[in-house]
């Protein structure tokens, strides 16, 4: 299909978002305003506009090896204080390149990632310098170092950041970035588009416009990607969406199901809890019963799917089913309290597999269920009128075997 990458980027910034909220309580915009000062210099360059989308990309999820549990665990201070750490944490380069490893560029660029904390004088934390420093990997730590460095929302702060740029011209930056930068940060304008009311509508005005000819298979290998980023969020649930995938393709396989099908609920498996991104693992790690309150939070994860994933063409059934996988037959389910006639099988299919999967994975508060112990609480939810009996029956006659 022909698929936006725009829209994808689109996605993947608000996916961003509600991280950022999660870890520090607030959208710092950091990434965003990385992204739109890349951009800026990368048109004063004169890349082409391949890299420029390209590089967009990138800066936008530069930091995208943070979100792993083990790196913002036991974070404290305020979000200023927070970011420096996690950016003081040279693991986030090395799995931040791994996560984007399926990434559909245009350009193919690599180490990027990896080397957005490198410094042109060899002081960074992997101690290549100069030109062994990608030029686009130089653009994003230069970015990133100014903006750990400065607020760069406010305009009165021009004068300082200019000067700290020219400061460490050959020592942080090379010649040629702190030129760019001395250069752009002349215009008006280029302050002005940095406010956080402003920076997403600057941002798309930079950004060219880009669509890829992806078959359904090439989309999947992508969000197996961002699979791999929302498992990692909790360690209890390391495994949950590859799991459900498994299963899923195994189950497809029984049903005889089209092809393509088969791929966009296996894309649908991958993204269904990208909402548990906002959600704090204060909650989803608790091992004792949540207030109601608490409770309440966690069923917001399946909208802030949606939310993240509707505006994508070609996605629509991919967000009904990834966003449907709490509701229940009998309404009893979450978000919308959706109804058996509102439930199309393939919804059903994947509320079903979701509530198997889960249970044979261990939780903070119980071990993992056998085959047996896990069928036994989705049949009693289908006398209870909330699942697909049909579904699963085939689920206890596919899985009767599997170990995991
Ligand atoms: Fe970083
Ligand atoms: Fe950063
Ligand atoms: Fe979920």
């Amino acid at each position: 299909m022909d698929f936006n990458l725009n829209e994808f980027l689109g996605a993947v910034a608000n996916t961003l978002d509600i991280i950022e909220i999660d870890i520090f309580g607030m959208a710092t915009n950091h990434s965003k305003r990385l992204a739109y000062i890349s951009v800026k210099m990368a048109h004063e360059i004169r890349m082409n506009s391949e890299e420029i989308f390209d590089l967009a990309s990138l800066a936008m999820l530069h930091d995208n090896g943070a979100s792993m549990k083990i790196l913002h665990d036991n974070l404290m201070g305020t979000a200023k204080e927070k970011i420096d750490i996690l950016e003081s944490r040279k693991e986030h380069c090395i799995i931040g390149e791994d996560n984007l490893k399926n990434f559909p560029f245009l350009t193919n660029p690599q180490n990027i990632i990896i080397y957005h904390h490198e410094k042109y004088d060899g002081s960074g934390f992997f101690g290549i310098s100069k030109d062994e420093i990608p030029l686009m990997a130089q653009i994003i730590a230069f970015s990133d170092t100014i903006d750990l460095a400065f607020d760069l929302r406010k305009t009165f702060n021009k004068e300082i950041v200019t000067k700290f740029v020219r400061e460490h011209k050959n020592t942080f930056f090379s010649p040629l970035i702190s030129d760019v930068f001395c250069k752009i940060s002349e215009q008006h304008e280029f302050w002005d588009a940095l406010s956080d009311g402003k920076i997403d509508d600057s941002l798309k005005m930079v950004i060219p416009n880009y669509s890829k000819e992806l078959n359904y298979n090439e989309i999947h290998t992508i969000t197996k990607t961002l699979s791999k980023i929302i498992d990692s969020k909790s360690q209890y649930t390391q495994s949950h969406s590859s799991g459900l995938s498994m299963k899923l393709k195994k189950i497809a396989e029984f049903y005889k199901m089209d092809p393509i099908i088969t791929l966009k609920l296996l894309i649908a498996s991958d993204l269904h809890d990208l909402g548990k991104l906002a959600i704090s693992n204060n909650l989803l790690d608790n091992p004792g019963k949540l207030s109601k309150e608490q409770y309440e939070v966690i069923k917001k994860h399946p909208r802030i799917t949606r939310l993240c994933l509707q505006n994508i063409k070609g996605f629509e059934e991919i967000t009904r089913w990834a966003s449907n996988h709490h509701e229940k037959l009998d309404g009893s389910g979450y978000p919308e309290a959706l109804k058996a006639e509102e439930l199309d099988f393939n919804s059903r299919l994947i509320t079903c597999l979701d509530i198997y999967q889960a249970l044979r994975e261990e939780r903070p508060y119980r071990k993992s269920m056998d085959h047996q112990k896990a069928m036994e609480i989705l049949v009693g939810m289908v006398d209870a009128g909330q699942l697909d009996q049909k579904i699963v029956d085939d689920i206890n006659l596919v899985f009767i075997n599997c170990t995991n």
